[in-house]
């Protein structure tokens, strides 16, 4: 599965190239193309084309539609919503973050426990808080270095992912000291949920707050993604945060004013099992 371009219909614009989350399209003699084995099928390229020269290849059980938006305005919202790593350099208003957190809060809580805190870093914090995620990383991925040949032994398929993850991470420290932003996009604000300790649903608490928090963002014009790179090294943030040994990060969500506009929803095929 992946998408595909259709070239005569390409006028190389370039915006499937920028929003690739996969970095899996190319522009080359100004037309684009997808390189398959990257390719995530999310449909970013296809929403984003001005010509409507992508669409999915049809093979396989990943396949999205490019389609008008429809219905009501809560309807084109979630039709509209993507995962954006894209941002102008814009900071977002102090007081419009604390009304995020304020629609945030209103998700609902197991047993109305209500034990979120939120984390908010800003402006030049939010590099340096990529820094000290991106070091995270390595420490994490550290211990299993070592015995990757071992463990490719007894699983192939375990021990070539463990050494994809290695690559993976030590190509973001590179980038990062080359002055880019692969984990944080360059994000002017990035907020962090976290729950208790002592409550085991503390992750769907956050989560719901977290999902709460990007659709009110996306409804007043602010572009989202969670970053789940950050959850990963969760006690390097918490550390750098100062958040109490009482709680855990469970949600990481990058925010700010979005750089492209997506033209069209896409819909993706959907596995569904009815009992009834
Ligand atoms: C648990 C979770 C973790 C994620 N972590 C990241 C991340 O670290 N970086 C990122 O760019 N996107 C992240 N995403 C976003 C997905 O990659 C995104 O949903 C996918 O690219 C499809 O795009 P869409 O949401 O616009 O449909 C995450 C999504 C989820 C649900």
């Amino acid at each position: 599965m992946s998408a595909v371009i259709t070239e005569s219909l390409c006028t190389g614009c370039g915006l499937c190239e920028k929003v690739c989350p996969a970095k899996a399209v190319l522009l080359q003699d100004k037309t684009a193309a997808v390189a398959k084995d990257r390719c995530l099928s999310c449909g970013h390229c296809a929403a984003v084309c001005p010509a409507g020269a992508v669409s999915s290849d049809t093979a396989g059980n990943k396949t999205f539609r490019v389609e008008e938006p429809a219905g009501s305005a809560v309807e084109q919202l979630l039709q509209g919503k993507r995962s954006v790593r894209e941002f102008r350099d814009e900071p977002i208003p102090r007081a419009v973050l604390e009304e995020l957190i304020r629609y945030g809060e209103l998700a609902p809580s197991s047993r109305n426990t209500r034990g979120r805190k939120y984390f908010v870093i800003t402006g030049p914090r939010v590099s340096e808080f990529e820094g000290v995620v991106i070091r995270g990383l390595s420490r994490v991925a550290a211990p299993a270095k070592p015995f990757i040949p071992l463990i490719k032994l007894f699983s192939k398929k375990k021990g070539a992912s463990l050494a994809s993850l290695q690559k993976l991470f030590s190509a973001m420290q590179n980038a990062y000291a080359e002055g880019h932003h692969p984990v944080l996009c360059g994000a002017p604000a990035v907020i962090c949920i976290a729950g208790p300790k002592s409550n085991m649903q503390r992750k769907d608490d956050c989560v719901c707050a977290e999902q709460y928090l990007m659709l009110y963002a996306e409804s007043i014009g602010i572009a989202s993604c969670i970053n789940g790179f950050t959850q990963i090294a969760h006690k390097e943030a918490e550390k750098y945060l100062g958040v109490p040994d009482t709680h855990v990060i469970e949600a990481v969500i990058m925010l700010g004013y979005p750089k492209y506009r997506y033209q069209k929803p896409v819909r993706y095929e959907t596995d569904v099992s009815w009992t009834e």
